[in-house]
């Protein structure tokens, strides 16, 4: 079928979608909902059977959806309607939730019923909940509605009910009366967007990544300590990390690690152990070590705590070392935002780069244990490099993969992707990697050579096939055979060329986008990380433009 994606940005449940229909062999092709004549104008040059509509925060044209079946995906359960679906779900603690898929008519989510599919809640952020559970729902939902698609039923739900926009009143922290659940629960519903609004020693901000504090207590409402670019605020039961926050006031204020927007307010706040952005376990001569960075971004500081934690964990008496990342996110490469923060971006870009590949040698050099990148969560353009950096990659079935650059201002990027790439994929699939501008699949991943294996499962799942794979190879009597191949590979590939040259080769491409007369790194890290709306979509999804691209399945 030709399907015309409607959305409002290529986001990950856009993306998982493409990637989904694609390897189903649809013709997909994407527009941005910008306005109506650019959405008209999609739909006359691309003449689809079927406009899905998976994240738009505006009502389809009546011309379009008259004309033709689009089916809106909603993040809610049957009946459920309206534009804050999850945030209200999270704050009323809904035990159960959904989403349906539903045709676009003159009411907004009240057209009839194609599909729809449930899951439990977890305690998560509500853009957690979207890229797993809601996620994995919307990819049900909608198969199951193209797969009946044209002549299947569809029904009016038994009763409906309208909850309105959330307002930051509503969901206001009254640190007086709020238990930790509660002042947990209201972040988490604000949390990637809008934030939840509060004041911070006396300043309006929005605040991001909370998580319980075990132990801690205080004056409610007061900051009562710091870790790893965290505050801690008692509650009347306890306390909080708030690991995010965002200035109200200002120019273009960026959400950026609580310590680093306080700043020299915090000289009187005590650091005291808790948060941790980095851990590590042992298990069966495995060690684990965990990134959970907030939305995957790695900052020149976590790049080099995470190398020490590394070679920590080198220094063990173990024979595997797991490279966990985070539930939601493996890495999204360097920290976009602590860079725009900085006084000299460019600097900042270059340092953050550096303790990069500092992290990546270190992985690539490791000669005392075998190492697997185990990818629960997404990863992106350094971060997919960084996975590769080990000596096997494995992902959840659902993980969306974005290797590639270019995106960000065609930006070269480092990594020693130059090695690592054609080392795994060879020359032919390391080429078609590099000119590719697309999310990939696990599938289309391992393919590519992206990827050497992909597990389905729940979070959870994963991490136990994980654990029962990484116990296997340290258990098994050929681990030591194994282990001298790798020293063999790594031996001839450096007399071949050293790590050294490819790391200069690329650092020399990178000066030029940091430094060079083109501005086009900075300018699109400056639309990026300040989510500029995008003014065209780009040729390379708007296929229906004319743009002869492959489609990645
Ligand atoms: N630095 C800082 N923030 C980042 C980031 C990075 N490298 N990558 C992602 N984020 C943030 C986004 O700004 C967004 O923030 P929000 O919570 O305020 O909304 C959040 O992570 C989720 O990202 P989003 O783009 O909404 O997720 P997605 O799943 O739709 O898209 C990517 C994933 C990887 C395609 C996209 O995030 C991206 O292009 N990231 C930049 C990758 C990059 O160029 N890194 C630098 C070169 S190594």
């Amino acid at each position: 079928m030709r399907i015309l994606i409607l959305t409002h940005s290529f986001n990950s449940l856009t993306q998982r979608l493409f990637v989904e229909l694609s390897a189903r062999g649809h013709d997909v092709t994407i527009e941005f909902d910008i306005n109506d004549a650019v959405a008209l104008e999609a739909v006359r040059l691309a003449q689809p059977d079927l406009v899905i509509a998976p994240f738009l925060k505006r009502a389809i044209p009546p011309a379009i959806w008259r004309e033709r079946v689009c089916l809106v995906v909603h993040p809610g359960p049957e009946g459920d309607r309206g534009p804050a679906a999850l945030d209200w779900a999270i704050l009323e603690g809904a035990r159960e939730w959904g989403v349906t898929v539903l045709q676009a008519e003159e009411e907004m989510d009240a057209g009839p019923v194609w599909a729809s599919a449930t899951f439990p809640m977890r305690e998560a952020t509500k853009s957690s909940l979207y890229r797993n559970e809601v996620a994995d729902a919307a990819i049900e939902a909608v198969l199951r509605a193209v797969e009946k698609f044209p002549n299947g039923e569809r029904h009016k739900p038994a009763q409906t009910y309208w909850k309105p926009a959330m307002t930051q009143q509503r969901r206001a922290i009254d640190w007086s009366r709020d238990d930790t659940a509660t002042v947990l629960r209201k972040i988490r519903s604000a949390d990637g967007n809008p934030g939840l609004l509060d004041s911070v020693l006396g300043e309006p901000m929005y605040l991001y990544d909370a998580h319980p504090a075990a132990g801690l207590s205080g004056e409610p409402g007061r900051v009562i300590a710091r870790c790893d670019g965290a505050i801690c605020r008692a509650t009347v039961d306890g306390a909080v990390w708030i690991g995010h926050l965002r200035r109200k006031l200002g120019e273009r204020p960026l959400k950026l690690p609580a310590t680093m927007v306080l700043g020299d307010a915090l000289r009187d706040v005590p650091e005291c152990a808790g948060f941790n952005t980095i851990r590590y376990e042992e298990r069966n001569g495995v060690g684990y070590l965990h990134f959970p960075f907030y939305n995957g971004a790695m900052s020149t500081a976590q790049c080099e705590r995470l190398r020490e934690a590394y070679v920590a964990a080198t220094r063990r008496d173990t024979r595997v070392i797991a490279l966990m990342g985070g539930p939601d996110f493996w890495s999204n490469g360097i920290h976009l935002n602590v860079i725009e923060a900085a006084e000299s971006p460019a600097d900042e870009s270059w340092r953050n780069i550096v303790a990069m590949d500092d992290l990546c040698r270190e992985i690539i050099t490791t000669e005392s244990q075998f190492t697997i990148a185990a990818l629960h969560g997404n990863a992106g353009a350094g971060g997919v490099f960084l996975a590769l950096a080990a000596d096997r990659v494995v992902a959840r079935d659902s993980v969306v993969l974005n290797p590639h650059y270019k995106g960000m201002g065609n930006l070269y990027g480092s990594e020693y992707w130059t090695y690592l790439l054609p080392r795994r994929a060879g020359s032919e699939k390391a080429h078609e990697v590099t000119q590719a501008r697309l999310p990939v699949g696990v599938r289309e991943a391992r393919r590519l050579g992206l990827i050497d294996e992909h597990i389905g499962g729940s979070v959870t799942e994963f991490r136990r096939r994980v654990e029962e794979f990484a116990g296997q190879l340290a258990a098994n009597p050929g681990f030591p055979a194994l282990l001298a191949e790798k020293r063999r590979r790594r031996a001839a590939d450096e007399a071949a060329k050293p790590l050294e040259s490819y790391r200069q080769e690329e650092l020399a491409r990178l000066k030029l986008n940091f430094y060079g007369f083109d501005p086009s790194y900075h300018v699109a890290r400056y639309n990026f990380v300040n989510k500029v709306p995008k003014s065209r979509t780009p040729l390379y999804l708007a296929r229906h433009r004319g743009a002869v691209h492959k489609v990645a399945a």
